[in-house]
Order: C-alpha cells, then sequence, then structure tokens
C-alpha cells in the first residue's frame, strides 16, 4: 500500500472530507490529515474535541476481504495505534481498550472511528479509519466533563513530539500489519491485540448508550473482533457493539 498524505490546515473531519475523496474514487493508502476539525466525530455521534496540536487523521483503505471481517480493521488500527505510541514515546504504558480507546495509566491518549461502504454486488467499497490522537495540545483545551477521563500524550511523558513525527511512526507500523492481513489473514495482529490490551481478565460493564446491560469478567475476543464476556453466574455473552467501563 502507497501512503499518499494530503495535510489540511482545519476540517471539518477528516473522516467525511475521507469519504468524500473515496466516493471521487481515490486510491488505497489516501490519508486525509487536518490541523485542527471543526466537526470531528468520535462514536456515539459524540463530539470529538479537535484543537490544533492534536493530530487528527483518516486512513482509506479499499480491503479484500469479506464485509463480516470488516469490524477487524478497527482491531488492527489499534494495533498500530498503540505499537506507534509506545515507540515513539518510549513506554509500554500504553495500552488498547476494547474495542478502539488507547489509554496510557488508564486516561485515553487516542480514539478511532471507522466506517465502512459496500458496493451494490455486496463486497468492500471501502473502510475508513479514523484516529484522533491527543499529541500536544493543553490540557485545559479539553471540555471539563472529558478534562478527567483524558490526557495529552506531550504532557504525561513530558516529551515534545510533533504531529508529523507521531503520524510517522503510527504508520510506519500500520502499513506492515495491514499487508499482512490482506495476504495471510488476522491471527498476526490479533496475537498482538492479545499481548497490548488491557480489557482481557477484567470485570467489565458492557454498556449501550450510558445504560449498563451486562456485567462480567471479559474472557476474549472472537475473530471477528467482538468481546466475550463471562458473568458470575457462567453465562457468556458476546458483543461487537458498545462500549465497556473497566473496573
Ligand atoms: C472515539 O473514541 O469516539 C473515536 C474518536 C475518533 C476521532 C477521529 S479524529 C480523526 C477522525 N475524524 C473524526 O471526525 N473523527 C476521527
Amino acid at each position: 500500500m502507497k501512503i499518499q498524505l494530503n495535510i489540511f490546515d482545519v476540517l471539518e473531519s477528516t473522516n467525511e472530507t475521507a469519504v468524500a475523496a473515496a466516493n471521487d474514487g481515490a486510491l488505497e493508502g489516501t490519508v486525509i490529515v487536518a490541523k485542527r476539525q471543526e466537526g470531528g466525530h468520535g462514536r456515539m455521534q459524540r463530539v470529538w474535541n479537535s484543537p490544533e496540536g492534536g493530530l487528527w487523521f483518516t486512513i482509506l483503505l479499499r480491503p479484500k476481504i469479506d464485509p463480516q471481517f470488516i469490524a477487524q480493521v478497527t482491531l488492527l488500527a489499534g494495533v498500530a495505534v498503540a505499537k506507534g505510541l509506545r515507540k515513539a514515546y518510549c513506554t509500554d504504558k500504553i495500552c488498547i481498550k476494547w474495542p478502539n480507546d488507547l489509554l496510557w495509566d488508564g486516561k485515553k491518549v487516542c480514539g478511532i472511528l471507522s466506517e465502512m461502504q459496500l458496493k451494490e454486488d455486496g463486497c468492500v467499497d471501502y473502510a475508513i479509519v479514523g484516529i484522533g490522537v491527543n499529541v500536544g495540545f493543553k490540557q485545559e483545551e479539553f471540555p471539563e466533563d472529558v478534562r478527567k477521563t483524558a490526557v495529552v500524550l506531550n504532557d504525561i511523558s513530558g516529551m515534545n513530539l510533533t504531529c508529523e513525527e507521531v503520524l510517522d511512526k503510527i504508520l510506519q507500523e500500520f502499513v506492515p500489519l495491514y499487508e499482512s492481513w490482506q495476504l495471510s489473514g488476522s491471527q498476526e495482529f490479533l496475537t498482538q491485540w492479545q499481548e497490548l490490551n488491557c480489557t482481557l481478565g477484567n470485570v467489565v460493564n458492557v454498556k449501550d448508550n450510558d445504560k449498563v446491560i451486562f456485567r462480567g469478567i471479559a474472557k476474549n475476543i472472537d475473530s471477528e473482533g467482538a468481546l466475550l464476556v463471562k458473568a458470575d453466574n457462567g453465562e457468556i455473552r458476546s458483543y461487537n457493539f458498545g462500549e465497556i467501563s473497566i473496573r
């Protein structure tokens, strides 16, 4: 995959620009980067605060896989970002919280939002992977409710990396993982996901729209990326949506 960087000063959302580019026939490997987003969004239609100093970008992919497995791309991206950030910040404190959050000491440093589009014949037309990394702005720039749960990497590490350096480290991990997924399937990154995650083995509350709907120990993820949770009474349920809080 050849990376083609497109850097903008300001966009509504790099995901929206990537969708428009994909519909115009842009190639796999197109990366849309914005120094600032005015309408950045996260999962569950949440606002994603995107001031200057953060790394906001979206990768356009055209994977040749069964749409059933498309959710794997979010897990793969989580692995690539975790590896890239660990290398950039020389730390193993960064881990993946299922399905798509990157945490440092339990605080969020990155979120990932993937979307996909099918063709009329049912094959994947494109997938976009939007990645937001809190690289180098002031903690006070988070809205008040986010300040308790999110941190800025340069702050917490005492380092002063640029967004370009961090992007480069992430893409260096992403490209080979993606190519290996296309060639040989998910085993390689799923194994790495197991090593990098901080969800499995913990008691989790599974939430749907902020409401707790199931509670148990996170046992594993399956090949489609769903989380398997085992309750006290032995019942095992699998979740491929929603979010969890870790106790
Ligand atoms: C989440 O944790 O809810 C996912 C956040 C994803 C944010 C990124 S920033 C780049 C891209 N553009 C967007 O509007 N969202 C994603």
